[in-house]
């Protein structure tokens, strides 16, 4: 077995602590094997580090690159039409294209705005319903994640030792120091996939509610399916009292195919966000919906800005990804098979070794937790999930090439081949055996 050492990562790190805050640009890099890691360049399936480490890379850089690294054929897209200029403060023809392929694709996206990235799309959303309903209050869900801003940055974790509290009346804790206080104020939150729930929050509130915000798949703990009919409730209730239903499709979009998870559940949205995977890294989303809600923006009453918006390079990336996307009649097909074929070697394994490993999601994203619970519906089974046992299979599975979300998070992308996932199954056969004997 090829020895995966760290160390000139470990004197990058070193270096960069010393001018950039904890060495990294973004929160979640700190939690690597065994640290912050610095990587050289990455192709199709795989990525390489500073050490000349290879991984298979499940984590496709925490979702966006959906036709795996550097495809070429994107690469020379972005050259192509980044070669014309790069910001022009103005319009140009392909951000039209765009929008009319997005159209032509999700459901709901009658009208759109490009941003950069999905926090600040999830914020125009939120702007438009208040504007549009002249009401205040959101509400969102236990464990899922919207984004690094205040107002959203609640409910996302829980203290050792501390009570969730009651369902219909969450204890709610900050992620992060520094939030306003206000902020607290702008949400209701309660657990995901309790249909009796949502509909006695929603009546009670209904005078005070601008939107409700919901991860289609609750990818970002547990990778947990909607239970069947509880879209289609939500869809309904957030009819019924004119508040705003916003789809968070982050994620889902373009990884559960091209339409999102609104086309894959049949569910259509008044407003959605799509980021990630339609820029494949580049640093584009947009805000889509139907015109009666996004004309708040169309009429200028409801103000979307952003200098960096719609730049040559990242519409050109989210162009390209479409038809590179579309040029293959059978990448979606592909992408959910291996994601099952993964999937299922994991359960067999499980059972092999006798473990308590869960795999759930639909297979273009998959999540691998340690836990006695036979399925996971929402945030608080999730958290009786062994975190230490996870980290320990995560770091097992880094040290033998396979790189996966620290959570237990694993997306397959266009690159992703039957090889690859062969490769991955051996290995968790070897840490799974490893981690029965110890
Ligand atoms: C569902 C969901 N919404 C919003 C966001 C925030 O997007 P960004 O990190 O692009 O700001 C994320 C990021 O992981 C996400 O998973």
């Amino acid at each position: 077995m090829q020895e995966y050492t760290y160390l000139k990562s470990k004197e990058l790190l070193e270096r960069a602590c010393k001018v950039l805050a904890a060495g990294v640009s973004s929160e979640f890099r700190k939690y690597n094997h065994p640290h912050a890691l610095f990587y050289s360049h990455g192709k199709g399936s795989r990525i390489y580090d500073v050490d000349g480490n290879e991984y298979i890379d499940f984590t496709l850089s925490q979702g966006p690159l959906i036709l795996g690294h550097s495809h070429p054929a994107l690469l020379g897209d972005i050259a192509n039409y980044s070669e014309m200029g790069q910001l022009y403060a103005g319009q140009h023809i392909q951000e039209v294209e765009l929008a009319e392929a997005l159209n032509r694709l999700i459901p709901c996206a009658e009208l759109m705005r490009f941003c950069l990235d999905g926090s600040e799309a999830v914020q125009t959303a939120l702007r438009v319903a208040r504007s549009k309903t002249g009401r205040q209050l959101f509400l969102r869900f236990e464990g899922h994640y919207h984004g690094w801003l205040d107002n959203v940055a609640y409910g996302l974790g829980h203290p050792q030792g501390e009570s969730m509290g009651e369902r219909n009346d969450p204890q709610v804790f900050p992620w992060s120091a520094g939030l306003a206080d206000n902020s607290r104020r702008e949400f209701i939150i309660i657990p995901w996939n309790d249909e009796k729930l949502l509909e006695q929050t929603i009546v009670k509130y209904k005078d005070d509610l601008a939107a409700v915000i919901t991860e289609p798949v609750m990818c970002n703990n547990g990778c947990i399916m909607p239970r069947p009919g509880y879209l289609e409730k939500m869809r309904g209730l957030t009819r019924q009292f004119d508040i705003a239903f916003i789809m968070d499709e982050v994620i889902t979009g373009f990884r559960m195919g091209l339409s999102g998870a609104q086309g894959y559940f049949g569910v259509e949205p008044d407003m959605a966000i799509f980021a990630k995977a339609m820029g494949s890294g580049y640093p584009i989303s947009a805000i889509v919906g139907k015109k009666s809600w996004m004309d708040e923006i169309a009429t200028g009453r409801v103000i979307h800005a952003g200098t960096m918006n719609a730049s040559n390079p990242t519409v050109a990336a989210a162009l390209s990804t479409i038809r590179i996307l579309e040029s293959d009649a059978h990448v979606y097909e592909r992408i959910f098979r291996l994601g099952l074929k993964l999937k299922e070697g994991l359960i067999v394994l499980n059972k092999t070794y006798g473990q308590n490993m869960l795999v759930q999601g639909p297979g273009p994203m998959l999540n691998t937790s340690f836990t006695d619970l036979k399925e996971v519906y929402e945030f608080r089974d999730v958290l009786q999930a062994d975190k230490r046992k996870l980290g320990v299979f995560v770091a097992k599975l880094h040290d033998r090439g396979i790189r996966i979300i620290g959570r237990g998070l694993w997306y397959i992308s266009a690159a992703t081949t039957d090889s690859d996932v062969e490769a991955a199954l051996v290995a968790v056969g070897e840490v799974l055996k490893e981690m029965k004997t110890s």
